[in-house]
């Protein structure tokens, strides 16, 4: 099989990291999730890690100029070039997609499809407030739609579970304005290329893989 460079989007708690996990694991592919990257160096309390904090637990945008070279980067490393990619949370607005047009010429790459996972505001609400992410190894849950089986507890390495800093109903509000002002937009310049593939978002976890698979088979 050829090797592929896909990005997946949609809006905050469309289920993008959800999904990722399962297409990285079928085709084998690097997931690339910035906000897990800006997650990781908060934790370890790197320079960037603080910059980028003050822009997440507002909900807004971490600057174009962190974000795209952070991204050049990670793209450049071994695994990447050899297995491909699955970007997730990458590009969020025109300039970003511009950028990573002019990274992936600098290094000959095709863009093979862009999934976008679409649910309306009303839903991702209360998908984003009832998240809980492992600390460990960093598995998704949901309070209601996808529980652990025990308790505050990861079913896949046992860690405890916790609720990322910006899920409040407050800053997901601003996360969901953001979108729809800055990231939607793009939908448009890749559906204009033939990339979009476009899924209902709304189905079980189970489902919406086999809609994704079936597009990207096609
Ligand atoms: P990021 O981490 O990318 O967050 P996001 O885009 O807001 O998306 P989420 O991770 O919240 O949702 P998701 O779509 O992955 O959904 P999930 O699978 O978890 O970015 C965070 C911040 O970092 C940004 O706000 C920004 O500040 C910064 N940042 C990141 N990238 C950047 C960039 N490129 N430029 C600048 N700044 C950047 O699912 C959500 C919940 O729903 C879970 O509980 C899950 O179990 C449940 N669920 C999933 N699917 C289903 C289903 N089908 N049915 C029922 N429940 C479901
Ligand atoms: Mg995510």
């Amino acid at each position: 099989m050829k090797t592929k460079r896909l990005l997946i989007m949609g809006p905050p708690g469309a289920g993008k990291g959800t999904q990722a996990a399962n297409i990285v694991v079928e085709y084998g592919l690097c997931h690339i999730s910035t906000g897990d990257m800006f997650r990781a160096a908060i934790k370890k309390g790197t320079d960037m890690g603080k910059l980028a904090q003050s822009y997440i637990d507002k909900g807004n945008l971490v600057p174009d100029s962190v974000t795209v070279g952070i991204v050049k980067e990670r793209i450049q490393q071994e695994d990447c070039k050899k297995h491909g990619f699955l970007l997730d949370g990458f590009p969020r607005n025109l300039d970003q997609a511009i950028a990573l047009d002019q990274i992936f010429s600098d290094l000959g790459y095709e863009l093979d499809g862009v999934i976008n996972v679409a649910v309306s505001n009303d839903i991702l609400i209360s998908r984003i407030v009832g998240r809980r992410v492992c600390k460990k190894c960093g598995a998704t849950y949901h309070v209601e739609f996808n529980k652990p089986k025990l308790d505050g507890i990861c079913d896949l390495c046992g860690s405890e579970l916790y609720t990322r800093a910006d899920d409040s109903e407050e800053t997901a509000r601003n996360r969901l304005d953001v979108y729809a002002y800055q990231t939607e937009p793009l939908l448009k310049f890749y559906r204009e290329r033939n990339l979009l593939v476009e899924v209902d978002g709304t189905d079980t976890v189970d489902k919406v893989f086999e809609n994704i698979k079936k597009a990207l088979e096609k």
